[in-house]
């Protein structure tokens, strides 16, 4: 079995309970962080809406009653949100039927189902844990930065290390298994993408690499790029007409 499969898995069997640690917020206060002001996930949020330069986002795997995506909805933003466990979306058009044509299935080891430059910006929070490094590197990444617009802005949330970590999950009473990612190679790749790292503003701001440790004081790295106007990648998609 894969660790794809297994999360798979764990999501289906789930699905409503995550949505219930997730509303109730149980994993999503951090226990150690970088910045002061990074405290839990709704700081990161706040910060991604500041730096977008729209209201136009796609929160991609947005989990088991898309939560964020409902959030930012009430908030006024322009959301939409896929994942690729039909449980985890049924729970969501369940708890928010409000937004149930903003939340479908995607999977993002294929091809997005949206056009060049569509989103002002993306958040792909504790997603790739669950996917393997090389369709992170050559597909994922990719096509996350394809979809986002010169100037628009993606976050990246990840379990941070090397090789990959088993965890018992209190939570669900069970062993959980995730891929970990390496900072410095995730953000390579991006920048051949045409992303480019947004820095701080201030000594107290969020910007550049950030750390925290979540509930289960697994570690994660978290950061905000930004696509370059006219970087290679978008001028190219501009050649060939987009599609
Ligand atoms: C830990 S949850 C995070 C959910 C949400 N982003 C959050 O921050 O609360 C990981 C989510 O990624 C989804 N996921 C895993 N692999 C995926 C894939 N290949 N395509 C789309 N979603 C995926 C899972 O179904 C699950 O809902």
């Amino acid at each position: 079995m894969t660790s794809q499969d297994m999360s798979a898995e764990f999501y289906r069997n789930h699905a409503s309970q995550y949505a219930t640690v997730a509303h109730e917020f149980r994993q999503s206060v951090y226990v150690r962080s970088s910045h002061p002001s990074l405290r839990n996930d709704w700081d990161a949020l706040e910060h991604l809406t500041q730096l977008a330069p729209g209201k136009h986002g796609l929160d991609a795997g947005c989990g088991a009653g898309a939560r964020d995506v409902f959030h930012l909805w009430s908030q006024g933003y322009d959301v939409v949100g896929i994942d690729a466990i039909e449980e985890n979306i049924r729970v969501a058009h369940d708890l928010h039927p409000e937004i149930a044509d903003r939340v479908f299935m995607a999977d993002l080891r294929q091809e997005l189902p949206f056009a060049d430059e569509a989103f002002d910006f993306v958040m792909c929070n504790a997603v790739i844990q669950h996917i393997d490094p090389e369709i992170v590197q050559t597909l994922v990444l990719p096509e996350l930065a394809r979809v986002i617009r010169p100037q628009g802005v993606l976050q990246l949330m990840f379990k941070n290390g090397e090789g990959s970590l088993s965890v018992y999950d209190k939570d669900y009473g069970v062993e959980r298994s995730f891929q970990l990612y390496d900072e410095t190679r995730l953000l390579e790749i991006l920048l051949q993408q045409g992303m480019t790292l947004v820095p701080a503003e201030s000594p107290e701001g969020l910007g550049g690499l950030l750390y925290f440790a979540d509930g289960k004081t697994v570690d994660h790295c978290l950061f905000f790029t930004r696509k370059v106007a006219g970087s290679a990648a978008s001028l190219h998609h501009r050649e060939v007409g987009g599609r």
